[in-house]
């Protein structure tokens, strides 16, 4: 007998280098997915094969310690799988045997890692008959935490949309706990999917950049905790505390007696005074990472808003200030792909955005049903003829319906 367990990519409509901060994310399953076709073996092991060039076949024993094996083979992104549930305490007596197919382009800022992650999971809970006993927020829990073998220090979003996903439906992510809610998306608003050809490899080159905004995060919140004035933390401790010395005392990096968290940060009323203040005692560049993370934390509440509204041009507006911040504040676009959102917004498209990490991937662009075809004929003429000589392919460009979360039958 065999089964399938399928996993969706993701595309994240605004709420980028949020998550790993606390804050929330606003993305969509997209009907592309990774694919597991499998049937159970009798001992703990794993074979899979793939007719895709890239993915050599392996084979690996489901007991623990899993080792990983060499920096960015696919097998660790099955391996990572096999050891989040062992570590959860899920006994796997049964192996699979099987092929992965999919077509969520690879390195693309759609986090097909993350789908091969879940498929995996979800085919090994089947070859041993447990899948009830784990909840979907535990699993995107478990498997957000057990990526983070393969290296990138991501956050929850790419797994909890891969296993939440609804058909028309934006789910909106909110972290520390888990929550998803899902958001109807109007039906005649249409995602062009874009890739800017440059390759943005989690297990390679983008891990460690990655890993260095989560670091810089970090350092810039310990280095504003003194001069925020929110909520019961850092501000109350700092209160009565005359503005020289609070500043002083920011400067020194004397910590809050609560952690200042980012979630703080957006709810602050005097956010400007707050960045204004920080501008004194961070570097420059420490300043530009928390401004990004505080003002697109905000644009993810507005954004829900605008879907409910049905307010494309709001959205739209919102999606082009996510962009020019991640380009100029959090500095993770290439001239690619702020070439191809000039591209998207002449053409008529409402708003348009780099998408998933950055250093390369894919933007999305927010279309009216009828303005979807110009728009994806302008970056054909404009971006992909003079670098492809010829049209791009389905992998390449394509429209994307926010679609059904994992599932495996
Ligand atoms: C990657 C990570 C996610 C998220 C995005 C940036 O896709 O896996 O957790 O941090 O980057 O928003």
């Amino acid at each position: 007998m065999s089964w399938r367990a399928v996993a969706p990519g993701r595309v994240n409509l605004i709420g980028e280098h949020t998550d790993y901060n606390g804050l929330p994310v606003l993305p969509i399953a997209i009907d592309r997915a990774i694919r597991i076709d499998f049937r159970v073996v009798g001992e703990a092991t794993v074979r899979l094969d793939s007719p895709m060039a890239r993915f050599a076949p392996f084979a690996f024993q489901l007991r623990r310690p899993l080792e990983a094996a060499d920096q960015g083979d696919w097998s660790n992104y099955v391996r990572a799988a096999a050891r989040g549930l062992l570590e959860h305490g899920v006994e796997l007596r049964c192996g699979i045997e099987g092929t992965v197919t999919g077509d969520v382009p690879i390195a693309a800022g759609l986090a097909s890692s993350s789908a091969l992650v879940v498929a995996s999971a979800l085919a090994l809970l089947k070859a041993n008959g447990v899948v009830e006993t784990i909840s979907r927020i535990e699993l995107a829990e478990l498997m957000a935490r057990a990526e983070r073998f393969v290296g990138l220090r991501g956050g929850g979003m790419d797994q909890a949309a891969c296993l939440h996903g609804i058909a028309g439906h934006a789910l909106r992510i909110e972290f520390e706990p888990l929550r998803v809610t899902p958001v109807a998306v109007p039906r005649r608003w249409r995602w062009v999917v874009a890739s800017s050809l440059v390759h943005a490899e989690k297990s390679a080159g983008a891990r460690e950049l990655y890993n260095a905004r989560a670091r810089q995060c970090r350092e810039a919140l310990e280095g504003v905790a003194g001069v925020a004035s929110v909520g019961a933390g850092a501000g109350r401790r700092a209160e009565g505390v005359p503005d020289d010395r609070r500043e002083e005392r920011a400067a020194r990096g004397v910590a809050a007696t609560k952690r200042l968290s980012y979630r703080d940060l957006v709810a602050e009323p005097d956010l400007d005074g707050v960045l204004r203040r920080a501008g004194r005692f961070l570097a420059p560049g420490l300043l530009r990472r928390l401004r990004h993370v505080v003002m697109e934390g905000r644009r993810v509440a507005l954004a829900e808003e605008a879907v409910r509204n049905g307010d494309m041009g709001r959205f739209g507006k919102l999606m082009v200030r996510s962009h020019q911040s991640l380009r100029d504040d959090y500095e993770v676009s290439t001239t690619e792909l702020d070439e191809m959102v000039e591209v998207a917004l002449d053409a008529g498209a409402a708003g348009a955005r780099l998408t998933g990490a950055g250093f390369g991937g894919c933007v999305v662009a927010l279309c009216e049903e009828r303005a979807a075809a110009p728009v994806m004929d302008a970056l054909a003429g404009r971006f992909y003829a003079p670098r492809l000589g010829g049209p791009p392919g389905r992998d390449v460009m394509f429209t994307a319906r926010a679609s059904g979360g994992g599932r495996v039958g």
